[in-house]
Formats: C-alpha cells, sequence, structure tokens
C-alpha cells in the first residue's frame, strides 16, 4: 500500500514518518536540492524531481507531477512542507487520499508566516494541523490537531521548533490513521474509528 511523499525543503517531517515505520515509496520534490531527497536516498527510497520552474502553468507543472506520482500507484499521497498551491484538477485526482501539515491551529492562519502572524495576533495557543487536501487552501476537513502554548518571549523561531516538535507527532499518527483505514469522513468533519483522540495538547516548552 504505497505512500508518496511531496516536498519542497529539508524534510524533516519526511523523517519522522519514515521513524515511525511507515513504508514510503518515493518522494518527489518541487526544488531539486531539497534537504528531503537526501533523506529519503540514504534510506534507499526512490525520489524524483519536478521542478515547477520548468513549466509555464500549474496545470502543465502538475502534468508531470502527477506521472510521477501515479507510476508508483500510491493510496495515499502526503504532502510535507510541499509548498505548492494545488488546482481543482489535482484535487480531484487524490480527493480523500492526499493529506496536508500547516504550521497553525486551522481555520486561524492559513497560508504562510504563521508563527509571525501568530505571534502579531498575541494568540496564547498555537499548533499545526492534518487536514485532508480539498480546493480550499489550508481548508480541506481536519484529522488532527496539536496546541502548544506561545510563550512571552517566543521569537518566530522557538515557536515554530515547538511547533514543529508536534508536527512530527501528528502526521505519522494522521497518516497511520489512514492507512488502517481508520478515518472516518462525514459532513466535512473527520473522525476516528475506535475514538483515539484528535487532539493533542503539548505544554512542554
Ligand atoms: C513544516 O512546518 C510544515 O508544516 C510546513 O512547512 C514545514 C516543512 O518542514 N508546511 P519540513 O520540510 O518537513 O522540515
Amino acid at each position: 500500500m504505497p505512500v508518496v511523499v511531496l516536498i519542497s525543503g529539508r524534510g524533516s517531517n519526511l523523517q519522522a514518518i519514515l521513524d515511525a515505520g511507515i513504508a514510503v515509496q518515493a518522494v518527489v520534490s518541487n526544488v531539486a536540492g531539497a534537504g528531503g531527497l537526501e533523506v529519503a536516498a540514504r534510506r534507499g527510497i526512490a525520489t524524483r524531481v519536478v521542478p515547477h520552474r520548468d513549466h509555464a502553468t500549474r496545470e502543465a507543472f502538475e502534468a508531470v507531477l502527477m506521472r510521477e506520482i501515479d507510476a508508483f500507484s500510491p493510496r495515499l499521497v502526503v504532502h510535507a512542507g510541499f509548498m505548492r498551491i494545488v488546482t481543482a484538477g489535482y484535487v480531484e485526482r487524490y480527493r480523500w487520499r492526499s493529506l496536508n501539515i500547516h504550521p497553525s491551529l486551522l481555520p486561524s492562519f492559513t497560508g504562510l508566516h504563521t508563527h509571525e502572524r501568530a505571534l502579531a495576533a498575541g494568540v496564547k495557543l498555537h499548533g499545526c494541523t492534518v487536514h485532508f487536501v480539498t480546493e480550499e487552501l489550508d481548508g480541506g476537513p481536519i484529522v488532527i490537531q496539536a496546541a502548544v502554548p506561545v510563550l512571552a518571549n517566543d521569537t518566530a523561531e522557538s515557536l515554530s521548533n515547538r511547533v514543529l516538535r508536534q508536527e512530527h507527532v501528528i502526521y505519522p499518527r494522521a497518516i497511520r490513521w489512514f492507512l488502517e483505514d481508520r478515518l472516518v469522513i462525514a459532513n466535512g468533519k473527520v473522525g476516528v474509528k475506535g475514538n483515539d483522540a484528535q487532539y493533542l495538547l503539548s505544554d512542554r516548552v
């Protein structure tokens, strides 16, 4: 039951997914030289690079991307720091079999620079969210969230490190639920068979 992971950067979430023992068939990056490609190569996992800059349109980029993904016939496509906005055609192809992780407690702070914006807003809890990929940017049904405290002396970096540690906990958990067929989607909401907690509260600082 292959999993294909899409990345754009250092690949710490990919590393956490692999460390959790999830069998990843291939890693595809839109950025040549992304650190995550090394992480995959070290473990003998197939890697592919599809540079978005080589294509004039999102559709042209995605046509090649989807061909590379589909060559592995994945059951699940995992966006792990994959920094591209996808089109409706892509979403349709992988509907209910594509997950994303976002570094905020959605629906707050969709898009970029979430940690800076959380600090600017003065929120006292921040965190991360795993959700299904839909047409709405960072807006798909939520699988699991982790909350962390925001401290008075936090910088975007210290806060992002605290959130990232929780990303590494909740993403493998969500993927495992998916692969075990335990996720149930009803009325745009996601439940887990067996009622495992779909949240995590970390007061580790
Ligand atoms: C993570 O914070 C993820 O939530 C965001 O991009 C970052 C990727 O980090 N979308 P990594 O490449 O997994 O280390």
